[in-house]
């Protein structure tokens, strides 16, 4: 397993429409155990391949609790086939948009289709934490970033902070509300 360095915005590979995978082989399974790794120590909850510039449709997730044992999930060509009419809102975060949260309202159950780890088609309902997150990650898929479900003002603000900041080669310093749960 090997850590794989986390591309943040103004960075256009986070706009590209990621390319599904064809065939689960041994190449895809070091990309999944090198994103649980690279997840770990961020330390995020969720990560798409794209956000290690690999433009594959691939997400690893671990909702897990701190004091509970790890629960590694991957997720490859995962589609959203049902989503509520009820929505929730939840703040989120993401790693390629380090110390930026903001509320964001997202329907609040989803059923998503994908292949498990063994290239194995499977269905899951979710609700909670786990379909915002899945929702944050799917979007990544499609080059959309959380900071695309806020206003235009918002967004705009936050995009030209960052492009300030990887310009001047600057640290972002940390804003906004801090909770113990972030979507990543
Ligand atoms: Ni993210």
């Amino acid at each position: 397993m090997a850590l794989r360095p986390i591309i943040c915005i103004p960075d256009p590979l986070l706009r590209v429409h990621c390319e599904p995978v064809l065939k689960i082989d041994e190449e895809i399974r070091v990309l999944m155990d090198d994103m649980l790794e690279t997840m770990y120590e961020a330390p995020g909850i969720g990560l798409a391949a794209i956000q290690i510039a690999i433009p594959k449709r691939v997400v690893v997730m671990d909702l897990a609790k701190a004091d509970h044992p790890p629960e590694p999930r991957v997720f490859v060509n995962p589609e959203i086939i049902w989503s509520s009419p009820e929505t929730r809102i939840y703040e989120e975060g993401c790693l390629s948009i380090p110390d930026y949260y903001e509320e964001v309202e997202r329907p609040s159950r989803v059923c998503v289709r994908y292949l498990d780890r063994e290239g194995l088609t499977q269905e899951l309902e979710a609700d909670g934490l786990l379909a915002t997150c899945l929702q944050h990650e799917i979007d990544h898929l499609n080059g959309v970033l959380f900071i695309d479900h806020l206003s235009r003002l918002k967004r705009e603000r936050v995009i030209k902070k960052y492009t300030k900041a990887a310009k001047l080669n600057e640290p972002i310093a940390p804003s906004g509300p801090r909770t113990r749960d972030r979507i990543r």
